[in-house]
């Protein structure tokens, strides 16, 4: 728990730095697992002040986005993969082609074979190292809504109600919000070797009290978190005012 969102982003992305460099220092590649919104934006600064200020180089990364709004264009300014150039890729020298992210332009016959083939990437590098999440008032990780299954891969998925409306200013209306995404599962967010899960502001408290106190339920589908052995939730002191 940190005072401030600020300086608990600096500690994460201090983290990730130190797996690429333990990795890069082994000749390895570093498998980073990435997610969009408010909350990551801090610690993808930091990673650039890094990149530009300390030499931190991205040239063994490699990333898998956690989910894409189906349909999607990925040059309209509300895609994650906008949000991916506009708030880390375009400072970096991360390879463009070490850059996965879930399609959200192809054709509904397309979907089924783009899911396994996600899956299949990931598993071909052996895994993604790091996941970093953040977590929608719904409970979901990604874009797992409430229902998905613990043993849920990349698919596509309808967005709840909730978290539509979260999205519609950005969106500029409700009636703008796509109704689905394609995200990677619960299966795929559970079998990386570190999560971290980042919640700011008083308007998560009541689901992170959820999530931790919770019974683990696929009602809030963050809760499946309390099964993985190496989670860590990073978060201030707004979001954990309802914890007991
Ligand atoms: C985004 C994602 C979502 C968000 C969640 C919280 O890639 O997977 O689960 O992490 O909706 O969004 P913010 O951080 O905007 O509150």
């Amino acid at each position: 728990v940190f005072s401030n969102s600020k300086d608990a982003s600096t500690t994460v992305a201090n983290e990730i730095a130190s797996l690429i460099k333990s990795k890069q220092a082994k000749n390895e590649l570093c498998i980073l697992g990435l997610a969009t919104g408010s909350s990551p934006i801090r610690v993808y600064e930091e990673l650039v002040r890094q990149h530009k200020e300390e030499g931190l180089s991205f040239k063994n990364v490699v990333t898998f986005n956690l989910d894409e709004y189906y349909f999607m264009q990925p040059q309209n300014a509300q895609s994650y993969h906008y949000f991916m150039h506009e708030h880390l890729f375009k400072y970096i020298d991360i390879e463009p082609e070490n850059i996965n992210i879930p399609k959200g332009d192809i054709q509904p016959e397309e979907i089924y074979d783009f899911c396994v083939s996600y899956e299949e990437k990931i598993k071909s590098y052996g895994g993604l190292d790091f996941q970093l999440l953040g977590i929608g008032r719904t409970g979901h990780i990604g874009f797992n809504e409430p229902g998905s299954h613990a043993n849920s891969r990349t698919r596509l998925i309808t967005l709840d109600h909730i978290t539509r409306v979260d999205a519609a200013p950005a969106f500029l209306g409700l009636e703008n919000v796509p109704k689905k995404a394609i995200t990677m599962g619960i299966r795929t967010v559970m079998e990386a070797k570190r999560v971290v899960l980042l919640a700011w502001g008083q308007n998560k408290a009541e689901i992170i009290k959820e999530t931790i106190e919770g019974e683990i339920d696929g009602h809030v589908p963050a809760t499946y978190l309390q099964n993985h052995n190496n989670v860590t939730f990073v978060l201030d002191v707004e979001a954990v005012a309802e914890l007991t």
